[in-house]
C-alpha cells in the first residue's frame, strides 16, 4: 500500500446529527478512520454508538450531515449504487449477528449469492469452496456449516458472523462489540483471530468496544463518543490520559480486571 492510499479516509463523517423525537443523539459528530486502520469507539452505553455506526451503513438516515465512504459522498449514491458499494464491506452486528432460519453455509453464501445480483458472483463450486475457506478462517469445523444458529454457542455465533462479514475479503469491516457475551477465554481468542486476520487482510474497520484488552491488541487509534460528539481520537495511550469524566472512569478498570472479575462472579 502506497502512502498516498494509505493517508486517503476510508470513512469520513461530518457535521453528522441524530435526532429522535427531541431527543439529540449526535450533534454536529466528525468522525475519519483512514484506510488500513482500526479505529476502536468507545462511549457510555446508549450515547449512540451502535446508531453512529447504522448511519454510516446508510441503515439510518440522519437529521443531517454528510458521510463519505471509499473517498464518496453515500447521499449523493443512488439505492443501487449504494447496493452494490455495502458489498464492501462487512458487518458484525451487536444482535442478531446471523439469519436465524439459515444454515451457517447459507449465511456465510448469502453475500455471494447478493452479488450474483450484479453478474459478479462466482460459479456454485467456487462459492462452496470459498464459504468453507472463511469458516475455516473463523475456527469453524467444517460440519458447522450445516447447522441453524441457535444450535451454536455464542463464540460460535460470533465466529461464524464473522465468516460471513469476510465473505467477500471486505476492504472495511464495523464490528459492534464483537466480544460482549463471550466468556474471557473466547474472548481473548476471538481478538486473537482478529488480529490475525488484520495483519493478513490489510483490513480497515471500526471496531465498538468496551474491552481494555481488544482495544489494546487491535486498535490504532481509539475515538471516544461523549456528549453526542467524538470528543478525541488518539492512540490508546493518548487518550487514556486526558481529563475527562468519562474517560476517568473508563480507564480506572485496569486491563485484565475486568475479566478477573468476570472469572470470579
Ligand atoms: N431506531 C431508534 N429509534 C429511537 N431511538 C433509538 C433508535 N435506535 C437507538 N435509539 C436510541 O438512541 C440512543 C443511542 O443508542 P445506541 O444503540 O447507538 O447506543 P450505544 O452507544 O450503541 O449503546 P450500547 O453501548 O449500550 O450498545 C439510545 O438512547 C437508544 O435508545
Ligand atoms: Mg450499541
Amino acid at each position: 500500500m502506497d502512502e498516498v492510499q494509505k493517508n486517503k479516509n476510508i470513512i469520513a463523517v461530518k457535521k453528522l446529527t441524530t435526532r429522535f423525537g427531541r431527543r439529540i443523539i449526535h450533534r454536529d459528530l466528525d468522525l475519519e478512520v483512514r484506510r488500513g486502520e482500526v479505529m476502536g469507539l468507545i462511549g457510555s452505553s446508549g450515547g449512540g454508538k451502535t446508531v453512529l455506526m447504522q448511519h454510516i451503513m446508510g441503515l439510518l438516515k440522519p437529521a443531517s450531515g454528510s458521510i463519505e465512504l471509499f473517498g464518496e459522498a453515500i447521499e449523493e449514491m443512488t439505492s443501487e449504487e449504494f447496493r452494490h458499494i455495502a458489498l464492501r464491506w462487512g458487518v458484525l452486528f451487536q444482535q442478531g449477528a446471523l439469519f436465524s432460519a439459515m444454515t451457517v453455509f447459507d449465511n456465510i453464501a448469502f453475500p455471494f449469492r447478493e452479488l450474483k445480483k450484479y453478474g459478479e458472483g462466482v460459479d456454485d463450486e467456487t462459492m462452496r469452496q470459498l464459504v468453507f475457506l472463511k469458516l475455516k478462517m473463523a475456527g469453524l469445523e467444517a460440519e458447522d456449516a450445516w447447522k441453524y444458529p441457535a444450535e451454536l454457542s455464542g463464540g460460535m455465533v460470533k465466529r461464524a458472523a464473522l465468516a460471513r462479514a469476510l465473505a467477500l475479503d471486505a476492504e472495511l469491516l464495523f464490528l459492534d462489540e464483537p466480544t460482549s457475551g463471550l466468556d474471557p477465554i473466547r474472548s481473548a481468542e476471538f481478538d486473537s483471530l482478529l488480529l490475525e486476520l488484520r495483519q493478513e487482510m490489510q483490513l480497515s474497520a471500526l471496531l465498538v468496544t468496551h474491552d481494555l484488552e481488544s482495544l489494546a491488541l487491535l486498535c490504532d487509534r481509539i475515538a471516544i463518543l461523549d456528549e453526542g460528539k467524538v470528543l478525541a481520537t488518539g492512540t490508546l495511550e493518548e487518550v487514556a490520559r486526558l481529563d475527562h469524566p468519562f474517560v476517568k472512569k473508563f480507564f480506572e478498570t485496569r486491563p485484565g480486571e475486568k475479566r478477573l472479575r468476570s472469572i470470579q462472579h
